[in-house]
């Protein structure tokens, strides 16, 4: 590995879920600067989400820095994203190179960069490296094995993780397990969450209301499986208020479905502080996401998944995860079993301790700077 004296570090943020995950390892290599670390870096956001809603709240919540370089994509097709992103961030290198390209994730900005960054022989460092779902219908699945086919470092979340990427092949030396830098921020935040200003509008009151957030192409690109969804939770919901955040992808569809029950409440894509302030204080959370199941599982609030797989399967083994499938039909003797008081308790996964952005800084350090 080269020393370098003032090595520079591209943080390569896309999209939404990107920006809770690099927020600590920014504070992480700041701290490390103030104690003389020579570790720098240069902020780089691609553009992929760009609303407010979407990109610019969770910077102000999380107190991360404007990004030095905007790439400024916006939306496209899959193809459309990964060619722009690619061909900008090429640019970027070729006229100021960095001596690493640090990943987050899965989106298609994690890819796009990751392949820009190897092809001119910059080395890649992928955080949450080496999960697997095993559906190549997801395109976070392709950009996660694309991804880790070209990476250099990977600092990874869990032990099963480390096992995907030894069967792949990769040796020990260059697998860090670190923890869940996602966690880091949440754990940082715990004590900042905030009510969101439609709370008591709403009526809502803690333990008695549900959170759902759907945003996966196979849940809500088309309107009769969303409608069918959407059914089966306003039905097995007990009349309980549905607080539903509805992602952009999402409120497409959602124009035309008609005739859902009154309990539905569909609210805006929310901050970090206000959305999390949601979970902790919710019976349950139904989601397709995947970070959110990560988040459910450290507050103890029983999660149901619409897939049929997950990358982190250490949610539902230890957590309070419960994998549902797509079909609906599953749902209510999931929510028969939640009201009954019938849902495991779960328990944190190993190194899921708020720590892992500096566990990341220093194995950086040690291999980087002189
Ligand atoms: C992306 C990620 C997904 C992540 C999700 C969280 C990939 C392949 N997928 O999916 O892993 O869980 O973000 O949000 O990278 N849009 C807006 N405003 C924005 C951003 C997007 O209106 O700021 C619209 C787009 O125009 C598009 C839709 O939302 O119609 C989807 O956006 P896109 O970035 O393609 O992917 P996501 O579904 O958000």
């Amino acid at each position: 590995m080269t020393m370098i004296e003032h090595p520079t570090i591209d943080i390569i943020a896309g999209a939404r879920p990107n920006f809770m995950k690099i927020a600590p390892i920014i504070g992480a290599i700041e701290s490390s600067q103030a104690r003389g670390g020579r570790l720098q870096y240069r902020l780089i956001h691609t553009g992929q989400h760009y609303d407010a809603k979407m990109s610019g709240d969770f910077f102000t919540q999380l107190g991360i820095p404007a990004p030095h370089v905007n790439l400024e994509v916006g939306s496209g097709t899959q193809a459309e994203q990964t060619s722009a992103i690619m061909t900008r961030y090429e640019k970027l290198l070729i006229e100021k190179r960095s001596d690493l390209c640090l990943v987050v994730g899965d989106v298609t900005s994690t890819m796009a960069c990751a392949i820009a960054a190897q092809k001119l022989c910059v080395q890649v460092a992928h955080v949450e490296g080496g999960i697997r779902s095993g559906d190549w219908t997801m395109p976070e699945e392709i950009n996660r094995m694309v991804t880790d086919a070209i990476t250099n470092l990977f600092f990874t979340t869990s032990e099963v993780a480390n096992g995907n990427l030894r069967r792949t092949g990769v040796t020990d030396d260059r697998i860090f397990f670190v923890g869940n830098t996602m966690i880091d921020t949440l754990l940082a935040n715990m004590s900042r969450l905030q009510q969101p200003t439609f709370w008591e509008e709403l009526g809502l009151v803690e333990k008695r209301y549900l959170v759902l957030t759907l945003h996966r192409p196979n849940n809500v690109d088309g309107e009769n499986t969303l409608a069918a969804m959407l059914r089966a939770v306003g039905d097995g919901a007990r009349g309980m208020p549905v607080v539903f955040p509805v992602h952009p992808r999402t409120a497409k569809t959602l124009q035309s479905i008609a005739n859902l029950s009154s309990n539905f409440h569909f609210v805006d894509p929310q901050p970090y502080l206000e959305f999390n302030y949601l979970v902790k204080h919710a019976k349950a959370v139904i989601t397709d996401s995947g970070g959110i199941t990560e988040e459910t599982t450290v507050m103890g609030v029983p999660c149901m998944t619409l897939r049929n797989s997950t990358e982190r399967p250490e949610t539902v083994t230890m957590g309070t995860n419960e994998l549902l499938g797509t079909d609906p039909a599953a749902l209510a003797p999931a929510l028969d079993r939640l009201f009954a008081g019938d849902w495991k308790r779960g328990a944190i996964p190993p190194l899921w301790d708020g720590k892992t952005g500096a566990r990341i800084v220093e194995v950086l350090e040690k291999l980087f700077a002189r």
